[in-house]
């Protein structure tokens, strides 16, 4: 896919989300931004020409002024990355409930809806047989092997990547429609040196890849015009390692 490109990516404010915003702005792409909280990593990417539009994606009212805006800003989308998520434990989700809800339309019914409301507003043209949008839904390493602390997290990233396969199906030719499943690319502050050496010691490559192997990871799906319906993991070997490998 070639520079000059537009790109909606949800969830900028921190982190991945953050990073691939501003891998896409130093590359002359347009992004456009989805935000909860203003953070300085939004401030900066702000000043880098972010379109960002707050929005909670678990309100579905607010999704129909969304597309809205998104299609006031510009007349050509050509990638949707879906990164925007949250991680509750099952005891998260025991305590409240309304979390399964909300990982369900955060992970696969907001993600769906998007891409189907913006292929209405924003059709993908088809010239050669070749696509010219891509969707990229960030899932998770651990689907196929299951996790016993993170049930409902991941039984809902295990529908977006089912999502994601039936999307690459209906939106073919004119849309690409792929997954990227992380391991671990990204430790939080206040995970502690033991809890991190153990984790690091279940990749077969045991380093903290960092946000740049998303993006990657994001170029190769972007320019490889032949790649539809694919699952990419990104976990330093994890997977070969499951079902054992746990938080
Ligand atoms: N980091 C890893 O090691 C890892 C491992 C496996 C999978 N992944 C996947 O990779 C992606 C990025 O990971 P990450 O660690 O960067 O995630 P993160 O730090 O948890 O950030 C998630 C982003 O989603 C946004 N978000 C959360 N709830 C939202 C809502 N209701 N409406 C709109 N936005 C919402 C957050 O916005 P606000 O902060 O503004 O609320 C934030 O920008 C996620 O899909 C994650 O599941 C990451």
């Amino acid at each position: 896919m070639s520079s000059g490109r537009t790109l909606l990516i949800t969830g900028v404010s921190r982190r991945i989300g953050a990073h691939l915003a501003a891998h896409y702005l130093a590359r002359g792409d347009r992004v456009i931004g989805t935000y909860r909280q203003e953070t300085a990593e939004l401030a900066n990417l702000r000043e880098q020409g972010l379109h960002a539009i707050r929005i909670d994606l678990t309100d579905t009212a607010a999704l129909p002024g969304l597309i809205d805006d998104i299609a006031a800003y510009t007349d050509r989308l050509d990638a949707i990355v879906h990164n925007a998520s949250i991680w509750p434990s099952d005891n998260d989700c025991a305590s409240q409930p309304e979390l399964i809800t909300q990982l369900y339309q955060l992970h696969v019914t907001t993600p769906v809806q998007l891409t189907l409301a913006l292929q209405h507003r924003l059709p993908a043209p088809s010239l050669d047989g070749r696509a010219t949008r891509t969707v990229v839904f960030l899932t998770d390493t651990k689907v196929s092997a299951g996790s016993d602390g993170h049930l409902h997290y991941l039984s809902s990233k295990a529908a977006a990547d089912s999502a994601m396969r039936s999307l690459a199906i209906s939106l073919a030719p004119h849309t690409r429609v792929n997954a990227i499943a992380p391991g671990l690319i990204l430790f939080h502050e206040q995970d502690s040196t033991e809890k991190r050496a153990n984790r690091l010691a279940k990749n077969l490559l045991p380093f903290e890849p960092g946000a740049e192997v998303i993006a990657e990871s994001m170029d190769y799906l972007l320019d490889c015009s032949a790649v539809t319906g694919i699952t990419l993991p990104v976990d330093c070997g994890l997977n070969l390692l499951n079902p054992s490998a746990r938080d």
